[in-house]
């Protein structure tokens, strides 16, 4: 699957609709994910935060508000069209361009918190992970911290596709690079990342609230 494609063409297909443009459920559980990253991340107003596949910003402009200045990144540049229309927020800056070269494309720039969510499944490809986690790493400042939001837990998969039919789906459409899903992530393939780093590496369950609780958990990276 090409996910800047897919992306871009999501966005062109829902242009007044900031919830469907990023396919999350609804407002309601988007500001208890805001509330959810706030708090693990400890977020305070003398942060820099940095929003690696912000999408169309539903989430940056929420950070926005509790913190000191915060950078939303993604490749799709029609999200980022989106997200650029109405923000009020001063303290919010977009970059186009893809995860896998941010430190390039933030010019070394350093940052207290960083989070990516709702997003990790489309590192899907071989070495993916590895080279994301390493670009976020290398734009932490010590002592800061990585939360990796609603990544699909491969033991969970049977829980998402829960009849025959679905995983047939599933399937096919992985079969003719259709599949809309990315990839279900092994805990211990993302722990495995980052004792490579020398980092440390935490397995977080998801509160029951969390709308995908039931096959998706987050991941918190501290150096
Ligand atoms: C489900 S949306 C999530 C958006 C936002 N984080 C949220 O939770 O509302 C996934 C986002 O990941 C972005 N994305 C996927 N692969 C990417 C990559 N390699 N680099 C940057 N952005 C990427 C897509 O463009 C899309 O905006």
């Amino acid at each position: 699957m090409n996910w800047k494609k897919y992306w871009d063409r999501i966005a062109i297909n829902n242009p007044h609709n900031k919830i469907s443009q990023v396919q999350r459920k609804d407002e309601e559980s988007t500001l208890l994910t805001v509330n959810h990253i706030t708090r693990i991340l400890d977020i305070t107003r003398e942060d820099k935060v940095l929003d690696v596949c912000c999408g169309n910003g539903i989430i940056t402009c929420e950070i926005a508000k509790k913190c000191n200045s915060i950078i939303g990144v993604d490749q799709s540049e029609n999200l980022l069209k989106a997200a650029k229309i109405g923000a009020k927020e001063l303290n919010i800056e977009y970059v186009n361009g893809s995860a896998l070269k941010l430190s390039e494309l933030l010019n070394g720039q350093k940052f207290d918190k960083i989070y990516m969510q709702f997003s990790f499944q489309y590192f899907d490809k071989k070495n993916q992970g590895n080279k994301v986690i390493s670009e976020l790493l290398k734009c932490l400042n010590p002592n800061g911290k990585i939360f990796i939001g609603d990544i699909p837990e491969c033991n969970k998969f049977s829980e998402y596709y829960n009849t025959a039919m679905k995983k047939l789906r599933f399937y096919k459409e992985r079969l003719l690079l259709k599949n809309e899903m990315g990839k279900f992530w092994k805990v211990t393939k993302i722990d495995a990342i980052c004792k490579g780093f020398g980092v440390k590496g935490t397995y977080l369950k998801q509160p029951q609230e969390c709308p995908y609780s039931y096959y998706r958990f987050d991941y918190l990276i501290e150096n």
